[in-house]
């Protein structure tokens, strides 16, 4: 990873930190993530609380609030304040909250949802907004089950000029059968698959990002299947750089609010056999635009 390690003319630039009336936020880093006080998220928000979160969501990619106690209901309406909610396509199957995802992970588990780098959902035509993952159960041995986050922001800044120039105008499919990893997913699941650009803008920032992931992105179209190998296996391994990261500790009440237009993530799977629980609320989002 050390040919990553930015040149002095592509230094990265750290912004100078905003000001907030209704609440107090602590980056964890000063590329991505922000510790979010001040806050009970099963009450209704204030427009300026809404505003101050929206304010900072933009900032920091990542929101982590703590002590929060939420029914389901509860965390379905905090997460309605920012566009509507996704529902899961299998949720029929199981019968569960077609806007809730159970995470869990227990002695019985053979795999852990999340596991590798990842942004949720891009072989849809519109990938969702973001995610809020509610964690209420921690691993028994009172540590394990963090999550990663790495912005794609900065993972396009330390890319050279040439290699940007290269990237831009590339497109690139993102397909739904690679989570599955080998199994056959159940008839009735429409696999999904899209077309999307290798660098986006942003919709609310208009700031550019890497747009391929290893959870999702098969090839990019323009370039041989070598070639895209190749390519896509070093901007993979860009993801992995420290600088690009901020790593979440879940304690149970946690609730993270990532934008997944901008980041990917990874859950550790360091506790099996303890157990971990959680739920996850999706917002939709756009389709993303070069
Ligand atoms: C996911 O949404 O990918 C799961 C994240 C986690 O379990 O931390």
């Amino acid at each position: 990873m050390e040919k990553f390690v930015l040149d002095a003319d592509r230094l990265v630039t750290t912004r100078s930190p905003q000001t907030y009336q209704t609440i107090a936020v602590a980056p964890l880093t000063p590329v991505i993530g922000a510790e979010v006080a001040g806050l009970d998220l099963s009450q209704d928000l204030s427009d300026q609380q809404l505003s101050d979160i929206k304010s900072a969501f933009l900032a920091h990619h990542v929101l982590v609030f703590r002590d929060q106690k939420l029914t389901a209901d509860e965390h379905k309406h905090f997460a309605s304040y920012f566009g509507e909610l996704r529902h899961r396509q299998l949720a029929e199957l199981d019968g569960g909250d077609p806007a809730v995802l159970p995470v869990s992970a227990d002695k019985d588990s053979q795999f852990v949802s999340g596991e590798d780098w990842h942004c949720d959902g891009t072989a849809d035509a519109e990938p969702s907004l973001g995610s809020m993952l509610y964690v209420t159960r921690t691993p028994e041995i009172g540590s394990g089950g963090d999550t990663l986050f790495a912005s794609m922001h900065m993972a396009y800044e330390v890319l050279s000029p040439p290699m940007k120039e290269f990237l831009s105008g590339l497109t690139a499919i993102h397909d739904g059968l690679i989570p599955w990893q080998g199994y056959a997913p159940p008839p009735e699941y429409v696999v999904p698959k899209s077309e999307h650009p290798v660098i986006v803008r942003h919709p609310e920032t208009g700031r550019k990002l890497l747009f391929v992931n290893a959870g999702f992105t098969s090839h990019i179209v323009q370039l041989s299947r070598e070639e895209s190998r190749a390519i896509l296996d070093l901007l993979f391994s860009l993801v992995k750089s420290p600088i690009l990261s901020c790593r979440v500790r879940w304690t149970p009440g946690t609730l993270v609010f990532w934008d997944n237009r901008c980041t990917q993530h990874h859950a550790v799977w360091d506790y099996f056999p303890h157990s971990r629980y959680g739920e996850r609320v999706t917002i939709n989002g756009t389709r993303p635009q070069a």
